[in-house]
């Protein structure tokens, strides 16, 4: 592929590509020298205009356990601060050499302007943008829950499995990425908030909606993945820290202990412990939450592999 944008236009071909390829990467993290020379005579450049610390960190060691340069941009620091256009930083960034640009941004649909503005030639892949979409979020996701659930899986998708993503959907790139690979690779997805933190068009979305987390434990799903209440982007005065949030969308020990033997526990990170998740049930053997970050770095090595095959 040309970018990695979305997956809401992710075929299953595409996406099961990337996933076979990411697992002949994870491969490479176990040896005594963790390098191929795959993308050496490349530059990647971290352009990121929010934090972060997973998505990040990486995306550099991905890069770099594939012989590729990078560069890394944090907007703190840098001339946005005197006015700078995100047109300007992309073309100065490229024309120190970015072959690939990584980008992270505040506004929704930032990487596809980038992508379709022939501003730049780069290929871009979106490291999350706004609250529309963070595709290498849900692919080590997808990744994650083939590796405990699909034994031989490479070529295989996860047909049969439930998932339940928990939390602040409507402010989650997050969840929307999730749900559309999800539901491209064949899993069942129950999307899972209260009422004002589902998103608007919910019903349009190939999951069922429900405000009911106890219902949705006792359905018994193979995977609950739980997100953090995205403070940041609420307008308003819900309180999301409230007694009421907790006790009724907390993933506490009583309603972990609920889930079926098989059941794991996921989220990407970073972590409000003792709100969306108790921190025991994080800590605990059903969690797959570090699984998901080591994951990241081979599923990036594949988006990066993938990109840099059609990159001029
Ligand atoms: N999951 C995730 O995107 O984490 P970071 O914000 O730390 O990159």
């Amino acid at each position: 592929m040309r970018h990695i944008l979305d997956t809401k236009d992710l075929t299953r071909e595409d996406a099961l590509r990337l996933l076979d390829t990411a697992q002949e990467f994870a491969d490479v993290a176990n040896r005594s020298v963790p390098k191929l020379p795959t993308l050496r005579g490349a530059t990647m450049v971290n352009l990121f205009f929010e934090d972060s610390t997973r998505t990040r960190l990486s995306f550099e060691a991905a890069a770099k356990r594939l012989s590729a340069d990078v560069m890394t941009f944090q907007v703190q620091g840098s001339s946005v601060s005197k006015g700078e256009s995100l047109k300007d930083t992309a073309q100065t960034v490229e024309a120190m050499g970015a072959d690939i640009i990584v980008i992270r941004h505040f506004s929704s649909g930032a990487a596809h302007r980038l992508a379709h503005s022939g501003w730049v030639e780069a290929s871009i892949i979106n490291a999350g943008d706004g609250t529309h979409e963070h595709p290498t979020q849900a692919l080590l996701d997808a990744a994650t829950l083939r590796n405990r659930f699909v034994p031989h899986s490479r070529g295989a998708d996860l047909s049969g499995l439930h998932v339940a993503i928990v939390g602040d959907i409507a402010h989650s790139r997050v969840a929307r990425s999730n749900v559309f690979l999800l539901n491209t690779l064949g899993a069942r997805v129950t999307v899972v908030g209260p009422p004002e933190l589902l998103p608007t068009g919910v019903e349009d979305w190939p999951v069922t909606a429900s405000s009911e987390l106890d219902a949705v434990v006792d359905e018994g799903p193979d995977a609950v993945m739980m997100l953090r209440v995205q403070r940041e982007r609420i307008k308003g005065d819900f309180q999301p820290a409230s007694g009421d949030y907790v006790r009724n969308y907390s993933l506490t020990v009583d309603r972990a202990n609920r889930l079926p033997e098989r059941a794991i526990v996921m989220h990407p990170g970073p972590m409000n412990r003792g709100v969306e998740i108790a921190s025991d049930v994080a800590d605990s053997p059903r969690s797959v939450i570090v699984d998901q970050v080591r994951n990241g770095v081979a599923v990036r090595m594949a988006a990066l592999f993938d990109v840099w095959g059609e990159t001029p």
